[in-house]
C-alpha cells in the first residue's frame, strides 16, 4: 500500500510537485471532465469549522468532476474538538472516507487530523496556512504574467494566506515583496524556510513595513482582509492600524502602470481595497475560478489510485 500524502502546508510538496500540479490545472481547466473517472470509488469529506464559498464549492464540484461523492460536515455538525477530540474525529471519519478536507480554527488541530488518519487531509484553511489557496494564486499569476522575473507585492496582514503565498512563490521562483505593519509580519519559521528555499529558485523575497516601498515595480498587487475568521475580537484595533496599507488608486499608481489586483476573497471594500478590486485590472475572479482547476489536480495526486 502507497504511504499517503497529505497537504497541511506547502512544506508537504516539494518544488517538482507544486510544478506538476500546476502543469495538470492547466490540462483540467481546457478539459475540465479530463479525469472524470479518476476518483470513481472515492468519497470526501469536507469537515469545516468556519464558513466558505469558494473552498467548499470548489472542493465538492471538482470531486464531482472526478466522478466521486462528496460530504460537507458544518461548523455545528461534528464539533471537532468540542464534542470529541480531534484524534478520534481523525480516527473514525478516516474509516469512512478516502480524504479528508479541513478548514480550521487552529492549525494544530489540521496537523492532528493529519496524525490520526490513515487517509489524506488537505488544509482548507487554519489560522497558519491556506494552501490551496496559494497554489491556485501562483497559477494565475502564471497564467496572467508568467511566473520568471515577475513581481508580486502583498499588502496588508501576515496571515495565513500569506504564509502560505510566501512558500508558493519561494518554490516555484515567483519574485515577492511584502509590506505589513509593524507587529503584523508573516510568520517568521515559514518566512525563513521560504527565503531559503528562494536561493534554489532564484526568487527575490524580502519584507518591510511601508506599502509604497513593496509595490515599487509590482506586476501583481495582491491583499487580504485585515480581520481573518476568529480575529473578530481585535477588530477595531486591526482596522486602525491597518488603515495606511489599504489598496488604492494611490497604492496602485506606485506600481506598475499595468498591475494586476489580487484577493483571495471574501473582501471588504473601504476597509483593505477600494473599488479598485472591480475595476479592469482586477483578476480575483478567476483566481476564485481556479480554486477549482489547482484543487481538481491536487485531488488527484493525493487521492486518486
Ligand atoms: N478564499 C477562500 O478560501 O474563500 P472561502 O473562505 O469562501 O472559502
Ligand atoms: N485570511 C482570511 C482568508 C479567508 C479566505 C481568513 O482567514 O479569514
Amino acid at each position: 500500500m502507497r504511504k499517503k500524502k497529505d497537504l497541511v502546508s506547502l512544506r508537504d510538496l516539494d518544488r517538482g510537485e507544486v510544478f506538476n500540479i500546476l502543469k495538470m490545472a492547466r490540462k483540467l481547466k481546457k478539459r475540465p471532465l479530463l479525469c472524470k473517472t479518476s476518483c470513481g470509488d472515492k468519497t470526501l469529506a469536507l469537515l469545516f469549522q468556519k464558513p466558505s464559498n469558494r473552498t467548499r464549492i470548489s472542493f465538492e464540484v471538482a470531486m464531482v468532476h472526478l466522478g466521486g461523492y462528496v460530504l460537507y460536515l458544518s461548523p455545528s455538525e461534528i464539533d471537532m474538538g468540542g464534542r470529541e477530540p480531534v484524534k478520534d474525529v481523525g480516527r473514525v471519519v478516516s474509516r469512512y472516507v478516502d480524504g479528508i478536507v479541513a478548514r480550521v480554527f487552529s492549525h494544530n488541530d489540521v496537523q492532528d487530523l493529519s496524525v490520526y488518519s490513515d487517509v489524506p487531509v488537505i488544509n482548507g484553511l487554519s489560522d497558519m496556512a491556506h494552501p490551496c489557496q496559494a497554489l491556485s494564486d501562483v497559477f494565475t499569476v502564471m497564467e496572467a504574467k508568467g511566473l520568471k522575473k515577475v513581481k508580486l507585492a502583498y499588502v496588508g496582514d501576515g496571515n495565513n494566506v500569506l504564509n502560505s503565498l510566501v512558500m508558493a512563490a519561494a518554490k516555484t521562483g515567483l519574485n515577492m515583496s511584502i509590506a505589513t505593519p509593524a507587529g503584523y509580519e508573516p510568520d517568521a519559521e515559514n518566512f525563513d524556510e521560504a527565503v531559503r528555499e528562494a536561493r534554489l529558485s532564484k526568487a527575490a523575497i524580502w519584507k518591510c513595513n511601508d506599502p509604497f516601498e513593496a509595490v515599487r515595480d509590482a506586476d501583481v498587487v495582491y491583499t487580504d482582509v485585515w480581520v481573518s475568521m476568529g480575529q473578530e475580537q481585535d477588530r477595531e484595533k486591526r482596522l486602525k492600524d491597518f488603515r495606511p496599507f489599504q489598496v488604492n488608486d494611490r497604492l496602485m499608481k506606485a506600481a506598475k502602470p499595468d498591475a494586476l489586483i489580487m484577493h483571495c476573497l471574501p473582501a471588504h471594500r473601504g476597509e483593505e481595497i477600494t473599488d479598485v478590486i472591480d475595476g479592469k485590472n482586477s483578476i480575483v475572479y478567476d483566481q476564485a475560478e481556479n480554486r477549482m482547476h489547482v484543487q481538481k489536480a491536487v485531488l488527484l495526486k493525493l487521492m486518486s489510485s
